[in-house]
């Protein structure tokens, strides 16, 4: 049984091993692009400046007879744009498409030297990590690449979730995960329509106020995505990579994704996915802690001391544990001030 590690030697003789590193800048929003797309491509350099991670989408969404250009197009941005601080990502086709050979082949040979991280859809264990790790070390090799690519696998499918574990342990490229809201709703054979978010009959109803049965009962819509973000957070905690949420269909309901966005924040998620860029600012702004927070996170980290031992601050009692929640928010800050 080969290691993860062994994924990830490098084929060139005498070269030395590649280290991966996972970017240190923020990934807060990924936005997404279709390079096919004119109007669209002529954003990018402004978008470069807005968004943390832009993503040239080559997988759904982008029809059948634009997957070619869609990929020539992501070549030709990428040789012209200089993306600065941005880190530049795509997504290939699903691996058992037509185009995923042509789109690894092309993508890392001509601009394998722009690309931070290649995001694999539908994946749904180890073995097509595995998959892409050899394609990728093989293509790295041919065209004198240093800089290994890294891997981000959406999960999407049923039995991604299950092997969820085994896929953000598969390889040392890999860098993350997001959840795939839509697709991984057909799979499971949910009965939503909806790409991400909330559905209004996923409910909880209060209970029923005296002998009427039907009046003043307050219902609570439920996260529809509560286990997977949770499951996935865990699974990459585990192996020491990212969680994201996904996509949020519904461009006009600001409200419900700044909500859905919050919940994925406050579960451990470190971003998500941009459709508009309205989305940019929302994620912008659910995914980098409230001041106010950080205050506070602040304040516990100096009264705990050396961070041992209990302290009351305001009626509330601080110990070893809570001053580590606040590290994470304190620690969150000062990566995204630097
Ligand atoms: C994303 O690819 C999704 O299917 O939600
Ligand atoms: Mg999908």
């Amino acid at each position: 049984m080969r290691s993860p590690k062994d994924f990830f030697a490098p084929l060139a003789v005498g070269a030395p091993a590649p280290v991966r590193e996972i970017p240190a800048s923020p990934s807060r929003m990924i936005h997404f692009f279709d390079p096919s797309n004119e109007k669209m491509a002529a954003k990018v350099p402004d978008l470069a400046a807005k968004t943390d991670v832009l993503l040239g989408n080559l997988e759904d969404a982008v029809r059948a007879d634009r997957k070619e250009a869609a990929r020539a197009g992501l070549v030709s941005i990428a040789k012209a744009t200089d993306f600065g601080a941005t880190q530049l990502w795509t997504r290939v086709n699903s691996l058992d498409s037509p185009w995923v050979l042509d789109d690894l082949i092309t993508l890392v040979t001509e601009i394998g030297d722009k690309l931070d991280v290649i995001m694999v859809p539908k994946v749904e264990g180890a073995q097509d990590i595995h998959y892409v790790d050899r394609l990728l070390a093989q293509l790295e090799a041919r065209a004198g690449l240093r800089r290994p690519l890294l891997v981000h696998a959406i999960l999407e499918t049923a039995s991604g979730v299950a092997n969820v574990e085994e896929i953000a342990g598969a390889s040392p490229r890999m860098q993350g995960i997001s959840l795939g809201p839509a697709d991984l709703a057909a799979s499971r054979r949910m009965k939503t329509t909806r790409v991400g978010g909330g559905h209004p009959g996923y409910l909880v109803r209060s209970d029923p106020a005296g002998d009427d049965l039907h009046s003043g009962r307050t219902t609570y819509q439920q996260d529809l995505w509560h286990y997977t973000v949770a499951r996935m957070v865990d699974a990459c905690v585990l192996h020491g990579i990212l969680p994201y949420y996904g996509p949020f269909g519904d461009i006009r309901d600001v409200v419900a994704c700044e909500d859905q966005f919050r919940n994925a924040y406050l579960l451990g998620c470190v971003g998500a996915w941009s459709l508009h860029p309205v989305q940019i600012d929302i994620a912008k702004r659910v995914f980098s802690p409230e001041p106010k927070d950080v205050a506070w996170a602040r304040r516990v980290i100096a009264a705990m001391g050396d961070g041992t031992g209990a302290v009351m601050i305001d009626g509330k009692m601080q110990d070893d544990a809570s001053v580590k929640q606040c590290r994470v928010v304190a620690e969150l800050a000062d990566a995204l001030a630097a």
